[in-house]
């Protein structure tokens, strides 16, 4: 699949059917992440998966009772490492570049899942301490994103987008 096309035919999947997810192909998902950039090439974040029914129910009550959460297959748990980024890049390490990485290692993720036919939702509201307690998440540990992961059961409409124009400024903000 072209780039472009696999970019801008990704939607976030919130229905998903009951089949598994094989190992090789989620391996090969996750490995999307790897290939994305880090600051410093720290790559500074993890990924729990979690399959195991009550896991799920409990992530989706974390999640404010996303039940689609608990329907799909499998959910990734991205992660911030603080602790990895914050030894070489302090404050900014702990605040932002780990949580770069994540973001950058979670939309490969998000584009590999597409393009390898399964669906994904990136889900960022959630009770953070709720979730790092139920995965028994060491300090330093931050979950970024829950990504349910599964194969579509829905083919949503694109979501509009801005106009171009609107997010570019050139030479500045006057
Ligand atoms: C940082 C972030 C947080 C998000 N949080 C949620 C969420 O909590 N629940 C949800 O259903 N979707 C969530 N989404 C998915 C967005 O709603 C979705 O990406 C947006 O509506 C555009 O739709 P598309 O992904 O199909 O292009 C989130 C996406 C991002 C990037």
């Amino acid at each position: 699949m072209d780039i472009f096309e696999a970019i801008k035919g990704r939607r976030s999947i919130r229905k998903f059917k009951k089949d598994p997810v094989d190992d090789k192909v989620l391996k090969k998902v996750i490995e999307a992440g790897v290939w994305a950039p880090s600051a410093g090439n720290l790559q500074s974040w993890e990924v729990v998966v979690v399959k195991k029914s009550k896991t799920k129910e409990k992530l989706a009550s974390a999640a404010y009772l996303r039940e689609f959460l608990a329907d799909a297959p499998l959910i990734l748990v991205l992660c911030a490492n603080q602790h990895v980024c914050s030894v070489t890049y302090n404050n900014r390490g702990r605040e932002l570049y780990c949580i770069q990485d994540a973001a950058c290692a979670g939309q490969n993720i998000l584009l590999a899942a597409h393009a390898i036919g399964l669906g994904a939702c990136w889900v960022g509201a959630f009770d953070e301490d709720l979730v790092s307690r139920t995965l028994h998440l060491p300090p330093g540990l931050r979950p970024v994103a829950l990504i349910p992961v599964g194969y579509p059961d829905e083919n949503p409409l694109p979501p509009p987008r801005d106009d171009l124009e609107e997010f570019i400024h050139y030479e500045g903000c006057e």
